[in-house]
């Protein structure tokens, strides 16, 4: 049976203790690590829940325990069967007794021994496992748009996507991470004063009213964020910490949230959107340079963690006639070894959506026909029944 840790530890030596003991575990790795016990640490184990439903918790308290035991406590009622291992300094009873209380069902002593590790370890293969969907999660559906190649349609099929989103009333932001091309606001006809660079300033103190307060909101509903303008314009402090921890703050008071990734998978940012993913959707054409592309991204994010099921290959411009120079359906399953979960047609709809800056789906009446398409594609990929609104 496999073995996944989560490990939230300020203390280089306890990760580095776990990952090295794992190592010698055939089944045993650490899925994913966390430098510091925030408060809001319960939202990134939720996530990361997501892809590794059977995942344990090790949680080293001692930096702060009585934050470290809030952080427990919260982690305890948002995932009520996750299996924790505490560890703290404490010998006094009292103190391991609050511990034990607050949610955990194990505790090691610090600094943890590698034989105190690999009992607890034992304990822990033999307490009875989560299964995956066992805790419904509050959180917001975090969808990514990835092409395989420039010009594939991610940006269109991204903003259509969240338009129809927030046609169902779910409160949606999408969030252009495709740091150059920048097309989400193009494509929108918005030219927003603020961008990720203050959100990146403003991290510290961001709650609901200021984050609505300062970002773009279509005419649909959902609200926009994206790069600056000018080229020339770094990213300052948008890094790949900085996009985690807003998404943070954005699964926690969104239904969904869809990220522009763009077509380079190895970018910092785009690399953060996928962590913190529930689906991503590889947007291919039929030609072949696309398809052999799609192989390699779709190796990659099976080793970041993704399973197949969670990586949706959406075949955007499809032509079931086209002729031999491009790749069939079958052709492009076969070579993914995947099922295509989509095929949107070639249309000049989409042209001329972009042309007036607004979605496809903005209107019905305008484009029926791939208005109706794309809401199927919606309704697949998100079980056709909207989510609970959370209240603004
Ligand atoms: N289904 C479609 N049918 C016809 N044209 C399409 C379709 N989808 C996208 N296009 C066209 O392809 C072009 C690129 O679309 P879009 O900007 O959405 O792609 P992209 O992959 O985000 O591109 P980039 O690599 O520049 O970010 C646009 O001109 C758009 O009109
Ligand atoms: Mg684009």
């Amino acid at each position: 049976m496999s073995l996944s840790l989560l490990v939230a530890s300020a203390d280089d030596s306890l990760r580095e203790l776990v990952r090295d003991l794992l190592l010698n575990m055939p089944n045993g790795r650490v899925v994913n690590e966390y430098p510091e016990v925030s408060p809001n640490l319960y939202i990134r184990v939720l996530q990361d829940l997501e892809r590794h439903p059977d995942a344990a918790l090790i949680v080293d308290i001692s930096s702060d325990p009585i934050s470290g035991i809030k952080a427990l406590e919260k982690l305890r009622q948002a995932v009520p069967d996750i299996y924790i291992i505490a560890a703290d300094y404490s010998t006094d009873g009292d103190s391991i007794l609050l511990t034990m209380r607050s949610g955990a069902n194990d505790y090691m002593l610090m600094p943890v021994k590698r034989a105190d590790l690999r009992d607890a370890i034992s304990r822990l293969e033999r307490a009875p496992r989560r299964h995956a969907g066992s805790t419904a999660s509050q959180l917001a559906r975090v969808y990514t748009f990835i092409g395989t190649k420039g010009g594939v349609g991610t940006t269109s099929l991204a903003v259509n996507f969240a338009s129809v989103l927030a046609q169902r009333k779910q409160n949606v932001v999408l969030v252009d991470v495709d740091w150059h091309a920048n097309d989400v606001c193009m494509q929108l006809g918005l030219q927003p004063q603020y961008t990720l660079l203050e959100v990146a300033e403003n991290l510290n103190r961001m709650d609901q009213a200021l984050f609505e307060g300062f970002v773009a909101r279509d005419p649909i509903g959902f609200f926009v964020v994206g790069p600056p303008e000018s080229l020339e314009t770094g990213r300052g402090y948008f890094n790949e910490p900085t996009l985690r921890e807003f998404a943070t703050f954005l699964v926690e008071k969104y239904n969904a949230v869809v990220f522009d990734g763009g077509n380079d998978m190895t970018d910092e940012l785009v690399q953060g959107a996928l962590q913190v993913s529930s689906t991503v959707f590889l947007v291919i054409t039929q030609d072949f340079p696309a398809v052999r592309n799609a192989q390699r991204y779709i190796a990659y994010l099976m080793r970041l963690g993704f399973t197949a099921d969670q990586i949706k290959i959406v075949v955007n411009r499809y032509n079931k006639m086209a002729g031999s120079h491009v790749a069939t359906l079958e052709q492009i399953q076969q070579t993914l070894n995947q099922t295509v979960f989509y095929g949107i047609p070639n249309s000049p709809d989409v042209g001329q959506s972009i042309n007036k800056s607004r979605p496809l789906v903005a209107d019905r009446q305008l484009f029926p026909e791939m208005d109706k398409t794309i809401r199927a594609f919606v309704d697949k990929a998100t079980g056709g029944k909207p989510a609970m609104a959370k209240s603004a």
